[in-house]
């Protein structure tokens, strides 16, 4: 069992539904039709509804633990949860486009309880937020609707750069001449940077301990953990994003602080830091669905050299139905040159410790020519790893 288990495996959004479903209902009388429209909407409200009830994936937010039993046990909270855009997850969603709001100053009591505007004076969550989340949700029902129906969920953590520097220095004995790395779901690039950040861990330093940016990641297990500083060349950076935010454009960026939660001031401090570092140099990106745009890319780059790819949180927010094609359009990169894919997603069932103490999400290798293998359980926010072997 891995890092979503329940929690995320079962969400796949409404472009998921069975094809064959949709067939038989385009078949169907307009009453019938109708009738069984009903009750796929009634279904995907179900799904959602408990994903607030049961929202595992909040673990360092009390506050948003607290705030999704009230959207659980609210119809009128779970229908502007419901507006979100088929795969992206309801609840990042929602409380990105609560938080958005108090950020740029709403009015409200709600702010109180947000230590990500009112600091170490905010107010418990169990002192009235789930009522105060409600009157807000009442007074800025059409700016929540607008939010959630139109932005993906981007979150875009800095920490995670941690993940590909790893893999990448796994890998680097092997990958001959200098290679095309493309991260797909890059959000705002800030991974590509990963090689502009210091990194801490075990006692340990890498990296550039001068930047701006410092990532501390905490290490379990007993397995030893490579030479951070031993990388590959990189020959090209290029990241793929259905929406690539701008860096340089304050909306953008303000919707990627929002979906920081309000109790993790240091994921927020990071993302400034981080985003302050792209703003001067943005690393390229292509805008479009990974399932378009990877094989152009595959053909677009040298023939034979080295490629790697990486994925972080990225996978699962990709529609159920559409994930097969998503893996397809990565391989065809292997079509044209040797290519060695590393992702972080969720993956039940690979976790072989014998008794895990910590779930997460896998850091996976693909090797050429090879079945991809797991290499480390790790945080979802990259807070800590544990190899494996
Ligand atoms: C949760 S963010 C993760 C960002 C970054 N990888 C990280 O770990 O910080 C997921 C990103 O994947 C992008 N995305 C989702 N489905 C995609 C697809 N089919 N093709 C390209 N990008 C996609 C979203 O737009 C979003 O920016």
């Amino acid at each position: 069992m891995a890092w979503v288990d329940s929690k995320h495996a079962w969400w796949s959004g409404t472009a998921a539904v069975d094809p064959v479903l949709r067939r038989l209902e385009r078949a169907a009388p307009a009453p019938q039709r109708r009738a069984r429209s009903r009750a796929r909407v009634m279904m995907e409200r179900e799904k959602v509804r408990a994903a607030f009830a049961n929202p595992r994936e909040f673990t360092t937010s009390p506050l948003y633990r607290r705030l999704s039993r009230t959207v659980a046990a609210t119809d009128r909270l779970l229908g502007l949860a419901c507006l979100g855009r088929p795969g992206q997850y309801p609840t990042f969603l929602f409380f990105g486009a609560v938080h958005q709001l108090l950020l740029a100053g709403a009015d409200h009591p709600l702010a109180k309880f947000y230590p990500s505007v009112t600091g170490d004076a905010a107010r418990p969550p169990d002192s009235g937020a789930g009522h105060a989340l409600v009157s807000f949700c009442a007074q800025f029902e059409a700016e929540l609707a607008a939010t959630i129906g139109t932005r993906l969920v981007q979150t875009n953590h800095v920490q995670r750069s941690f993940g590909l520097r790893l893999g990448l220095s796994m890998i680097a004995a092997e990958v001959h001449g200098a290679a095309h790395l493309i991260e797909v779901g890059a959000s705002a690039g800030l991974n590509l940077r990963f090689d502009r950040y210091g990194y801490h861990i075990g006692g340990r330093e890498y990296g550039d301990l001068s930047s701006p940016v410092q990532v501390e990641v905490e290490s379990y297990g007993r397995a030893r953990l490579p030479d951070l500083d031993a990388l590959p060349g990189i020959a090209s950076v290029l990241g793929v994003d259905l929406h690539p935010v701008d860096v340089t454009d304050p909306a953008e960026r303000a919707w990627l602080e929002a979906l920081v939660w309000p109790e993790n001031h240091r994921q927020r401090a990071l993302l400034g830091a981080a985003l302050e570092l792209a703003a001067a140099d943005p690393p390229p990106m292509l805008a479009g669905d990974a399932i378009d745009v990877l094989p152009g890319i595959g053909v677009a780059l040298p023939a034979g050299e080295p490629r790697v790819v990486f994925h972080c949180a990225t996978r699962m927010h990709v529609p159920e139905n559409r994930r097969e094609a998503f893996d397809a359009a990565i391989a065809c990169l292997g079509e044209t040159g040797p290519l060695w894919w590393l992702s972080v997603e969720d993956a039940p069932g690979v976790d072989c410790r014998p008794r895990p103490t910590r779930l997460g999400p896998i850091l996976g290798l693909r090797r050429p020519g090879a079945v991809a293998e797991p290499i480390a359980v790790v945080d979802g926010h990259l807070e800590w790893i544990e190899m494996l072997a």
